[in-house]
């Protein structure tokens, strides 16, 4: 399990609930793989996931844009890289199956680059609001 700490928190009530979220539908998919649920399911809890970052990932775009964050098109490659990445590991995942090795990769994947941008890229947003 990835766990959400308070000191990811970056203050913004709504952007904070999309991120718990995000951790949420990433725990989901990994107790589906560690209960060795079929892999439909398994399938349909990843999907949910990717479908669920890209709606997260507008959300914020849409925040820059009305408050005119500078960093905007820097921050929003970010997104897309991570998107591609994820597509990537989807094909993967339905090739593979969620062998043990690669639920680990993900596992390092997805909690590392969400922890690393929400404290330094996400937080910059919050900064700049404030
Ligand atoms: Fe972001």
């Amino acid at each position: 399990m990835v766990e959400w700490q308070e000191s990811l928190s970056i203050g913004m009530l709504e952007v904070d609930i999309q991120h718990k979220l995000l951790f949420e539908k990433f725990n989901a998919f990994l107790a589906a793989c560690e209960a060795e649920t079929e892999a439909d399911g398994i399938y349909r809890l990843f999907w949910f996931l990717e479908a669920y970052a890209i709606t997260h990932f507008n959300e914020e775009e849409k925040l820059m844009q009305r408050v005119g964050f500078p960093d905007y098109l820097k921050h929003r490659e970010k997104h897309l890289a991570f998107a591609g990445e994820i597509a990537k590991l989807k094909e993967q995942l339905k090739h593979e199956g969620p062998t043990h090795t690669l639920v680990s990769t993900m596992t390092m994947f997805i909690s590392g680059w969400l922890v690393n941008h929400i404290s330094s890229m996400d937080r910059a947003i919050a900064r700049f609001v404030a």
